[in-house]
């Protein structure tokens, strides 16, 4: 009777394969109403021989049934482990996502190199509004109403005599207004024109440069930007001085490079406008015109970036494309 128990137990052993079944098995077995419980109570109704003999036989029924349902626990509690570790396998022989780091503009990197050099000569980096008054933009440019510099420069107005800021040189008579000179400053910042195609976006990013103090002449505004290029392009760089015309300075000129291009041809670039500071500008600014003399100067951060990176159209810049982007 006993090992036909046993043999049973054995048999639905095998069909168990949950810790909840195993539970009820090992209850149907040994709980308080299991079979070989029910075995051990009918002891008492035998003699003290038979009584130590169907005991120790009892005992080691139980104790062989236990043994086999620890056995089977431990199985069914390694095989979860072995489907969880199969389940959550890593192949560590894929190659790694690759991450995706951002970098810095090109235009901002152009511009950074622009501050960093006009800083070495100790110009002080100052910033101002992009929605500039029509006063500072053009009238106090010397640029008055129907001047005809007012429609070279395709202004975005808006309203109550306010204008997107065409140039960084409002940046002037604000500095001015609020200093007593010696002033020498850069002004960087972005700036606004109605007008789009390979060379001209609607927003685009100039640095303004002035210097003011009581003996300037046009020597010093060569000898600075003929430093500030051959800084920024390389110390063999060609440079020369055109006459040109700006309302807000009085000589004025356009500085170009000589530059060789990929396919190895040489070309004068313009890069940048300046001049003497005209003295009606310091009159706006209320310096006294016999005390002070200056320079300034206008450059182009866009027209620059292309020049020194090989760059043929502008809105490559703005287009996000970062097979574009990624190159610098
Ligand atoms: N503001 C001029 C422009 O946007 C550039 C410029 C020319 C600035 C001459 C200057 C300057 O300060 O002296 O075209």
């Amino acid at each position: 009777m006993s090992n036909n128990l046993i043999d049973n137990l054995k048999l639905e052993l095998n069909r168990v394969n949950s810790e909840n079944d195993l539970m009820n098995l090992k209850s149907n077995y040994l709980g308080k109403k299991g079979e070989i419980t029910k075995l051990a109570a009918n002891i008492k109704n035998l003699s003290v021989e038979e009584k130590k003999e169907v005991g120790s036989k009892l005992n080691s029924l139980k104790k062989e049934a236990e043994s086999l349902i620890s056995e089977k626990f431990k199985s069914i509690k390694n095989e979860i482990i072995n489907k969880k570790l199969e389940s959550e396998k890593i192949d560590i022989t894929l190659p790694q996502r690759e991450s995706n780091l951002g970098s810095i503009h090109p235009i901002t990197q152009i511009l950074d190199e622009v501050l960093d050099i006009f800083e070495g000569y100790g110009f002080q980096i100052v910033e101002g509004p992009e929605i500039e008054n029509d006063y500072y933009n053009f009238e106090a440019l010397n640029i008055p109403q129907d001047h005809p510099a007012r429609d070279m420069q395709d202004t975005f107005y808006l309203e109550d005599e306010k204008v997107l800021r065409t140039h960084t040189s409002p940046m002037q008579v604000r500095i001015m207004e609020n200093n007593e000179p010696p002033i020498k400053i850069i002004s960087p910042g972005k700036v606004y024109r109605c007008d789009s195609d390979v060379t001209h976006t609607p927003m685009f990013h100039q640095v303004e440069g002035l210097l003011v103090n009581n003996d300037i002449s046009f020597s010093n505004l060569k000898s600075i930007l003929s430093s500030f290029c051959s800084d920024f392009f390389g110390s063999n760089i060609k440079t020369r001085f055109r006459p040109s015309y700006f309302p807000f300075t009085e000589p004025s000129a356009e500085l170009d490079i000589e530059w060789v291009n990929k396919s190895g041809e040489k070309k004068w670039m313009e890069v940048l406008g300046c001049g003497i500071v005209n003295p009606k500008v310091f009159e706006f600014a209320k310096y006294d015109l016999n005390e002070v003399s200056g320079f300034a100067f206008g450059m182009g951060i866009e027209r620059l970036a292309m020049i020194k990176l090989g760059i043929t159209d502008i809105r490559y810049f703005y287009q996000n494309d970062l097979k574009f982007l990624k190159q610098f």
